[in-house]
């Protein structure tokens, strides 16, 4: 050794061994996740596990701490995060909203010259009109782009749950009343999303269908309903995907927190379904957080120091054992090694805002429904100038609102869009219209978001001149809602006597003039059609389309695109039709703390169909500009052991080019329990098809798509018996049927016994 002087020997030979101490200190990456987790303090086990929205209690002794600060401020908006523990090589992952596109914040620090927008893409009942998993994948793909050239690791979407009733507020953000559409349509998105290298959470896991009280509510529901409704559609989509996390609801399954139910998230989810990533709250959801470890829900967002604290002591005092919050551990950190933020990405914090826009745009023409076309008013034809009634016609919205919205550079307004496609607005009601908004804009409240202004009310005189001078009525209706309150009947649901009366009044004097009147409905969720319809030539249902909203909606009105969207979610004559009108949202009346759902599994179609109940616009209805003949049903076998190919021919039969879905429903024997008459079993789209064009389309069916769960001895079943297989263009416009056997009861799964019901509910059985 050189002659040092003492203390700088003692001092060298401290940092030999600090050096030589961090190399031997586990690295996430260099070493095994079991490794990593062995050198694990408790301390920052219990902090890994809760997110790291808020600064630890105790900044010094948390090693994350100082990068939470640095991770808030990586992506500014985003809804939370997860702790980073550097001395293992642990970074923070980024966690952000929601189903219609990147949530975060798009100015910062006050400077508009450098501008974080996201494309606000279709909402998710649009997508699921459009009956096409390749489009909705396309859309994936574009959406995880920019999920993850903003730097964010995991986008919360998509939402998968069922439309049980219209007044959900977020039904917007969910796709169907149907399992099979619902998850398939998840799974092409969660493709699409993930193939970007970054990670989704699908939500909110489960039976979360109201926001009344959406934090506290019990939902009493039967294994049955649970099993193949509203869980059915999670497991299409996580077979179909592998969604890197799995996000809680907020609501009870009969008596317990989703996010403290072992059976739900353990023996269902991972050891049924082998569900592979990890499993969050929803933002504060459930109550006993060392519950939620049990339980195996591994991350609590957005999370507070208390919450570690409670896990450290439960820990320390045996009421969680560390082979369970190991297990949590390991479930994230299996993510974090798959992270953007743990390869080092560089985000550009500029992805291809033009180009996504056109994806929007295409994607909303596919998914919009032509409801009613009489005398074939659409597509326009001779049609120059238009009368653009309607707030929503000026103010349209492309998406609902709470943590589904997205912060978008701009809007097309149905007024818009017809510009640029060459349409004439008439500038007397564009006028009226957008002083009215402004006014109305100039008086609400700043700062917060202002309800939307009552319908303006144009006069009659205005009208009845406007009927003279322009070529058509257009009339655009809108609703909106979101996160954290349902939709009110009188007010949301149904039309007000005032625009109804505004819609008689306008389709008098245009028809008075032997001209056309077309409405467009920008709407999240399905609303009350009766009578005003009958004012309407043409109906076009263009539900929330995103940010091209005017533009996409000019595209099929003009007939540049012919729609082909079909509804995945039925449109009942009124209101208490709907199954679940009597137990919706729940008792107590007005604060209600449980829900049952004494519909059991009879949801929508299902519902309608096997207690013959006529609905306004049935599952599966969609017009188009064209006709299609479906013929030629085939099946490979008529005796069905495990698979069977059904393959029938469409052809387009009418005049211009279009695309037709096919709906494979099966009715099925009920020989030992009820059953629905019919169930949506496959379905497919045909490609663009010239006038006189045909495709062949072909759907697999295997035995366990057929099966039914039996709760008695928890096993899903396939009767023996004759089934018949219909191929339709609706669920109640079937246009070829055959049938075929199972020649014996066939149990295809046999699952654990779960869900308990505290209580006894009557339920709904079929005939
Ligand atoms: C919503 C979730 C959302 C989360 C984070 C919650 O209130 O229910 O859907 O992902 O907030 O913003």
């Amino acid at each position: 050794m050189m002659n040092l002087p003492k203390p700088i020997v003692v001092l060298a030979m401290i940092s030999c061994s600090l050096t030589s101490f961090a190399q031997t200190v586990p690295q996430l990456g260099k070493n095994s996740v079991k490794e990593v987790i062995a050198a694990m303090t408790l301390e920052e086990k219990a902090t890994l596990v809760v997110g790291a929205s808020k600064p630890p209690a105790n900044q010094s002794t948390m090693a994350g701490g100082a990068m939470i600060g640095a991770t808030q401020a990586k992506v500014p908006g985003a809804a939370g995060n997860t702790a980073a523990i550097p001395r293992l090589g642990i970074p923070s992952m980024v966690l952000s909203d929601g189903p219609a596109g990147v949530r975060i914040q798009p100015i910062r620090n006050g400077d508009s010259t450098k501008t974080y927008y996201a494309t606000a893409f279709p909402v998710g009942t649009l997508l699921a009109s459009s009956w096409d998993p390749a489009l909705v994948n396309r859309v994936g793909k574009a959406f995880g782009n920019e999920v993850l050239e903003y730097g964010v690791d995991i986008l919360l979407a998509p939402g998968v749950n069922i439309h049980r009733n219209p007044l959900n507020g977020r039904n917007f953000e969910y796709y169907s009343e149907d399992p099979l559409i619902a998850g398939t349509m998840a799974g092409a998105i969660i493709n699409g999303v993930q193939s970007n290298g970054v990670g989704t959470s699908i939500k909110h896991f489960a039976a979360n269908n109201q926001e009344t009280n959406r934090t506290t509510i019990n939902t009493l529901v039967s294994e049955r309903a649970l099993r193949e409704i509203y869980l059915r559609g999670f497991r299409i989509a996580i077979a179909a995907s592998n969604p890197w996390t799995v996000m809680s609801s907020y609501n009870k399954i009969n008596g317990t927190y989703t996010a403290e139910r072992h059976d739900l998230i353990t023996t269902v989810l991972r050891d049924e379904w082998h569900f592979k990533g990890f499993v969050m709250t929803d933002w504060g959801g459930g109550r006993n957080w060392v519950d939620e470890m049990k339980a195996g829900n591994d991350l609590i967002e957005p999370g507070r120091p208390s919450q570690t604290q409670a896990i450290i002591s439960a820990v320390q005092h045996d009421s969680l054992s560390v082979k369970a919050l190991d297990e949590n551990v390991e479930h994230i950190l299996n993510i974090v090694l798959q992270s953007p933020s743990f390869k080092h990405y560089q985000y550009s914090n500029k992805p291809d805002l033009k180009a996504h826009a056109e994806i929007s745009r295409q994607a909303a023409t596919e998914g919009m429904v032509l409801l009613k076309n009489d005398d074939h008013t659409l597509p326009l034809k001779g049609v120059k100038v238009i009368a653009a009634f309607g707030n929503a016609s000026y103010n349209t919205i492309a998406g609902g609102t709470g943590s589904g919205d997205v912060n978008k550079a701009y809007v097309v307004s149905v007024r818009q869009g017809l510009d640029n496609a060459g349409y004439i607005c008439d500038a007397g009601l564009t006028y009226d219209y957008t002083t009215y908004l402004k006014q109305e804009k100039a008086k609400a409240p700043a700062g917060r978001r202002a309800p939307a202004p009552a319908e303006f009310m144009e006069s009659e005189e205005m009208i009845n001149k406007r009927s003279g001078s322009t070529d058509i009525a257009l009339i655009t209706i809108g609703r909106n809602a979101g996160e954290g309150s349902d939709r009110n009947l009188q007010t949301n649901y149904n039309l007000t006597d005032a625009e109804k009366q505004q819609i008689k009044k306008i389709a008098t004097a245009f028809h008075h003039q032997g001209k056309k009147v077309v409405i467009v409905l920008n709407i999240g969720g399905v609303i009350d059609m009766n009578g005003w319809q009958d004012d309407a030539d043409a109906i076009l249902l263009a539900w929330q389309p995103g940010l091209e909203a005017g533009n996409a909606i000019a595209d099929v009105l003009s007939g540049k695109v012919n729609p082909s969207g079909k509804l995945a979610t039925t449109f009942p004559v009124t209101y208490t039709d709907v199954p679940s009108a009597k137990n919706f949202p729940g008792t107590p009346e007005g604060k209600p703390e449980q829900v049952i759902y004494q519909e059991g599994i009879y949801v929508g179609y299902r519902y309608y169909d096997t207690f013959n109940v006529k609905p306004q616009y049935e599952f599966g209805y969609g017009l188009s500009y064209t006709n299609f003949s479906i013929s030629g049903l085939k099946l490979n076998t008529s005796t069905m052991t495990k698979n069977l190919t059904a393959a029938v021919s469409v052809k387009n039969t009418g005049g211009v080019a279009g695309k037709q879905v096919v709906q494979i429903y099966v009715s099925a024997p009920a020989k030992s329990i009820d059953k629905p008459v019919q169930e949506l079993r496959a379905f497919g789209k045909t490609k663009l098809l010239q006038p006189g064009e045909s495709q062949v389309l072909t759907f697999n069916i295997s035995v366990n798509d057929l099966a039914s769960y039996h709760t008695a001895q928890s096993e899903w079943i396939t009767d023996a018996g004759k089934y018949t297989l219909k191929a339709g263009a609706s669920s109640r416009d079937i246009k070829q049927a055959a049938v075929f056997t199972v020649p014996a009861p066939i149990v295809t799964e046999n699952d654990h016994k779960a869900f308990e019901l505290p209580v006894e509910i009557s339920e709904l059985k079929g005939k």
